[in-house]
C-alpha cells in the first residue's frame, strides 16, 4: 500500500482547558473584524459627542484605553475608513486582547451608562454576541502559545517586539500581571513567572497595577513551579529544570534558569519516536529553531524546474522544491492565482464554522467529529461539481500529482481553513488511521495537498504570531489510483515525489 506520512499543522501547548465541547468565539476572524469595525466606529463617535457624554468617566477611560492601545499601532490609521484600520487590530494579537478585554469588562458599564448614540452601533457590539471573562481567557491562551511555540521572552513581547518586529503596540502593566495569573491558573509556570516579572517591573513605572499584588502572585507562582517539579514524574515543558526558590537570590537568578523546553528541545529533536509527546517537542524546535534537519538530510534537498510531470508543464515548468524527503514534502511555486485563491475563500466565508477533529474516544461513532482545542481553526468545505474554480485547481492538482484527485471516492471535498491569530492545529497526521470517512470504499489518505491562499506576516507555516491564515487542502485517496499508478512490490511503500519523472515506472 502507497503511504504518505504528511505532518503539517501545528505543536500547541496543551493548555488543559477542557476536553470535549469548546467554543470560543474569539477565534472566528470575521466576527474579529465585526468586533473592531464597529468599536472604531464607536470610539470616533464618542470621541465627537456631546459635552455630557464624552467628559463620562466610563466614556473618557474607554477612550483612553482604545487610544493606548491602537494610537501606535502600525498600519492603524484614525482617518482610514473603520473597515481598513479594523485589519490593523485584528491581525495584531496584543490589540486583539485589548479589544476583547474592553468589550468584555468595560463596554457592559459604556453601554448602561450611555444613551444610545446609536442602537445598531451597540447592537453590533454586545447585543448579539456577549464577550465575557472567558474570551479574554481565550486570547490570553492564543498569546501564550504564541510565546510558548517560538520561544518569545514575553518582556519584549510586552513592550510591542514580536521576535524582532516592532509592531507599535504595548502592554501595561495591569496586562502582564492578568496574563500572568491566567498562565499560572493554566499551570503554565515559566510563562507565568516571566509575566509576572514584567508586571512588577511595570508597576513600578505605571500605576495601573499594584506591585505588591505582582510581587506576591509572583511568590505564589515561583512556590507552586518548585511544589510541582517534586510531584512531576516526567519532563515537562512549562516548567524550569531546576527549583527556583534555591537560586533566587544568586547574582543573576534569570541568567540561572533554564527552561526545560530548551532542554528537552535539544536532546529528543533527534529521537526517533512518534508519540505525541515526542511529535510536540519536536514541533516547538522547529517554530523556535526553523528546521531540526541535520546537515545530511538538507544536502538531498533541491530546487527543480519540472516539466515532465505532464505534457502541459513543457512550456511553463513548475517551479518546486523538496522541504523534506522520506516523507516527501515538496513546495510548489506559484500555481494559484489571486482570482482563484479569493473565490475559495470567499465561497466558504459565510459557511465557516469551527473546525472539528476525528472523535477517537472509545465509543464514538466511526467517523464521528469532535470540536476540541487540538485545532483553532474555522472552515468551510467545498466540492469540484458545486464549484467551477475548483474543478479547475482540481485538474492541475492532478496533472501535478500524477495521482487522480476528482471523482466521488478519488479525494475529500476540499477544505478551505482559516486561522487568527495564535491559531493553531496540533501535531497531528492526515492518515484517517480510524475507521470512518469512508474508508472502505475510497481507501487511505496518500498525500494531502495544501494551499497557501494567505500568508501571515510572521509565523504561518505552523503556530501563527500576526495576521491571518488561510488555507485549503485535498486528501487524495488511495483506492481511485489503481489505474493511474502501478503499485509496488512491497506491501508498505511510500509515494514519492519524482523528479522529472525520473522515478515513474
Ligand atoms: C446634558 O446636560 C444637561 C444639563 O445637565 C441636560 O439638561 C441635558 O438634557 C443633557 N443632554 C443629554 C443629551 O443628555
Ligand atoms: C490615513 O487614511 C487617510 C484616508 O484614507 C489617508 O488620506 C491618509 O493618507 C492615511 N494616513 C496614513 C499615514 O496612511
Ligand atoms: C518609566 O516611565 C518613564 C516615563 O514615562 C519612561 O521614560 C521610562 O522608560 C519608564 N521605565 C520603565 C522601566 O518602563
Ligand atoms: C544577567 O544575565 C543576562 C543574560 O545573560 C545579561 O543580559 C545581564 O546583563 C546579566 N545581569 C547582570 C547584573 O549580570
Ligand atoms: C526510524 O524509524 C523509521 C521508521 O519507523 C525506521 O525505518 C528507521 O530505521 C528508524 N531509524 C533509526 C535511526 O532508528
Amino acid at each position: 500500500m502507497l503511504s504518505f506520512l504528511f505532518i503539517l499543522g501545528v505543536l500547541t501547548i496543551d493548555l488543559n482547558i477542557c476536553n470535549g465541547e469548546y467554543y470560543a468565539i474569539t477565534r472566528n476572524p470575521n466576527l474579529l473584524d465585526r468586533w473592531a469595525s464597529a468599536e472604531i466606529e464607536l470610539v470616533s463617535k464618542l470621541k465627537i459627542s456631546s459635552e455630557n457624554i464624552s467628559s463620562m468617566a466610563v466614556v473618557t477611560r474607554y477612550i483612553q484605553d482604545f487610544d493606548d492601545a491602537f494610537q501606535t499601532l502600525n498600519d492603524y490609521n484614525e482617518t482610514a475608513p473603520h473597515r481598513e484600520s479594523s485589519s490593523a487590530v485584528t491581525s495584531n494579537p496584543v490589540a486583539v486582547y485589548r479589544m476583547i478585554r474592553r468589550l468584555a469588562y468595560q463596554f457592559p458599564d459604556l453601554r448602561t451608562q450611555v444613551k444610545p448614540l446609536d442602537e445598531g452601533l451597540f447592537y453590533r457590539l454586545h447585543d448579539n454576541v456577549r464577550l465575557e471573562t472567558k474570551d479574554v481567557q481565550d486570547t490570553i491562551a492564543g498569546i501564550l502559545r504564541i510565546l510558548h511555540v517560538y520561544n518569545f521572552p514575553p518582556s519584549s513581547f510586552a513592550e510591542g517586539n514580536f521576535g524582532g518586529v516592532e509592531t507599535g503596540t504595548k502592554l501595561k502593566g495591569i496586562h502582564c500581571y492578568e496574563i500572568g495569573r491566567e498562565a499560572l491558573r493554566l499551570e503554565f509556570y515559566t510563562l507565568s513567572i516571566e509575566w509576572l516579572e514584567v508586571a512588577l517591573v511595570k508597576a513600578r513605572n505605571d500605576s495601573s497595577i499594584d506591585p505588591g499584588l505582582a510581587k506576591s502572585l509572583l511568590d505564589v507562582a515561583i512556590l507552586k513551579h518548585d511544589e510541582k517539579l517534586d510531584s512531576r514524574g516526567y519532563y515537562d515543558p512549562y516548567y524550569y529544570n531546576q527549583k527556583l526558590v534555591p537560586i533566587l537570590h544568586y547574582p543573576n537568578y534569570t541568567a540561572t534558569r533554564v527552561k526545560q523546553r530548551d532542554v528537552l528541545e535539544y536532546y529528543y529533536s533527534r529521537v526517533n519516536d512518534t508519540s505525541t509527546w515526542y511529535l510536540n517537542l519536536k514541533f516547538t524546535a522547529i517554530c523556535s529553531r526553523n528546521s531540526i534537519q541535520t546537515a545530511e538530510e538538507k544536502s538531498h534537498l533541491f530546487c527543480w524546474y519540472e516539466s515532465k510531470a505532464d505534457l502541459y508543464w513543457l512550456i511553463g515548468p513548475l517551479k518546486m522544491e523538496f522541504l523534506a524527503k522520506d516523507p516527501d514534502i515538496v513546495q510548489i511555486y506559484e500555481i494559484i492565482g489571486e482570482r482563484q485563491t479569493e473565490d475559495l475563500k470567499k465561497t466558504v466565508e459565510e459557511n465557516l464554522r469551527q473546525s472539528s477533529v476525528v472523535d477517537s474516544s472509545p465509543g464514538a461513532a466511526p467517523g464521528a467529529q469532535m470540536v476540541s482545542n487540538i485545532r483553532t481553526s474555522v472552515n468551510g468545505w467545498i466540492t469540484e461539481y458545486s464549484h467551477p474554480t475548483l474543478y479547475t485547481v482540481s485538474k492541475t492538482m492532478e496533472k501535478i500529482t500524477g495521482l487522480k484527485v476528482i471523482g466521488k471516492t478519488a479525494s475529500d471535498a476540499m477544505q478551505v481553513a482559516t486561522y487568527s491569530f495564535g491559531g493553531h492545529y496540533e501535531a497531528h497526521l492526515d492518515a484517517l488511521i480510524v475507521k470512518g470517512f469512508g474508508e472502505e470504499s475510497a481507501g487511505e489518505r496518500i498525500a494531502t495537498f495544501l494551499y497557501y491562499l494567505e500568508e501571515p506576516q510572521l509565523g504561518g507555516q505552523t503556530a501563527f504570531t500576526e495576521g491571518r491564515k488561510w488555507v485549503a487542502n485535498k486528501w487524495i485517496r488511495y483506492f481511485d489510483q489503481f489505474s493511474n499508478r502501478r503499485c509496488g512490490l512491497q506491501p508498505v511503500e511510500r509515494y514519492r515525489i519524482p523528479a522529472n519523472n525520473d522515478c515513474i515506472p
